[in-house]
């Protein structure tokens, strides 16, 4: 749940009044306890309709991982998942788990999050009047798109990393590049699974309509995964995207990720 906002060049460094790794320990501040019992029976029915569409939509046109995860995690239960449910099996596979938010966090406190292994998930769904169309990330987009992959060894050390880049960019006023990295892999990018394009990104494996878009449309353009191209290219917040980052495999993104350090992202 990284805090949406409008990707622009970089801006005049400002002065911080604490140092990134200080700023990073309030996170646990914006946990708030998922309340799962007060959900209602509509909100859980809003959950089984997403789910029973998504899983439909996607098929096979999301990297195996992810629907090993979905496996794994019994997210096919019906209703909203508990995050103590999805925790008892996430945290002894991976170390990860996930913890309540009300809402976006601010960048500084989600990489903090990542770099310790935690993943926030809004303690809210959408309703059937919204199923398409989301103000702020929900608790669908968060445990449905991010959690399977985290059963992943290696992506879940890559997703750790990323956190630690966060954190490294931010403190170098460079924060900028951080949701670029992000945004091209963990949310919205594809990678090539045997000779297939399949979706990797969060941001597109809940989606409804841009998953398919972002295979198949004929209006955007696909470039080559690269960090380097990921922390130069812009992405969009409020559309579909002009333009999706293929890496030729998910182990080829996760090397790429883990390979860079937060010196050589600061230079890039
Ligand atoms: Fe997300």
């Amino acid at each position: 749940m990284l805090q949406e906002k409008i990707d622009k060049a970089p801006s005049p460094p400002k002065v911080r009044s604490s140092s990134p790794a200080n700023a990073g320990k309030d996170w646990a501040s914006y946990v708030v306890p998922q309340c799962w019992y007060s959900f209602a029976e509509e909100d859980h029915a809003v959950w089984d309709l997403l789910f029973a569409r998504q899983v439909e939509l996607l098929g096979t046109r999301v990297v195996s991982p992810f629907l090993d995860g979905i496996d794994l995690l019994r997210l096919s239960h019906p209703g909203v998942p508990d995050v103590e449910g999805l925790n008892a099996i996430l945290t002894p596979r991976t170390g990860w788990r996930t913890v309540a938010v009300p809402g976006l966090v601010p960048d500084q406190i989600f990489f903090a999050m990542l770099a310790e292994r935690v993943f926030p998930v809004g303690n809210f769904i959408r309703t059937r009047e919204q199923l398409d169309y989301l103000e702020a990330p929900d608790c669908f987009h968060d445990m449905f798109g991010h959690i399977p992959m985290l059963a992943h060894h290696d992506y879940a050390e890559m997703t750790r990393h990323v956190g630690e880049l966060g954190l490294a960019a931010i403190g170098g006023d460079q924060g900028y590049k951080a949701a670029r990295l992000y945004w091209h892999s963990v949310e919205f990018g594809l990678a090539r699974e045997k000779d297939e394009l399949k979706i990797l990104g969060a941001g597109l494996a809940s989606s409804f309509g841009e998953a398919h878009f972002s295979l198949e449309s004929d209006a955007v353009e696909r470039l080559p995964f690269s960090v380097e191209r990921a922390l130069n290219t812009p992405y969009k917040h409020d559309a579909f995207q002009p333009r999706y980052l293929v890496s030729e495999s998910l182990e080829s993104t996760i090397g790429q990720v883990l390979a860079l350090t937060p010196e050589r992202l600061l230079a890039l």
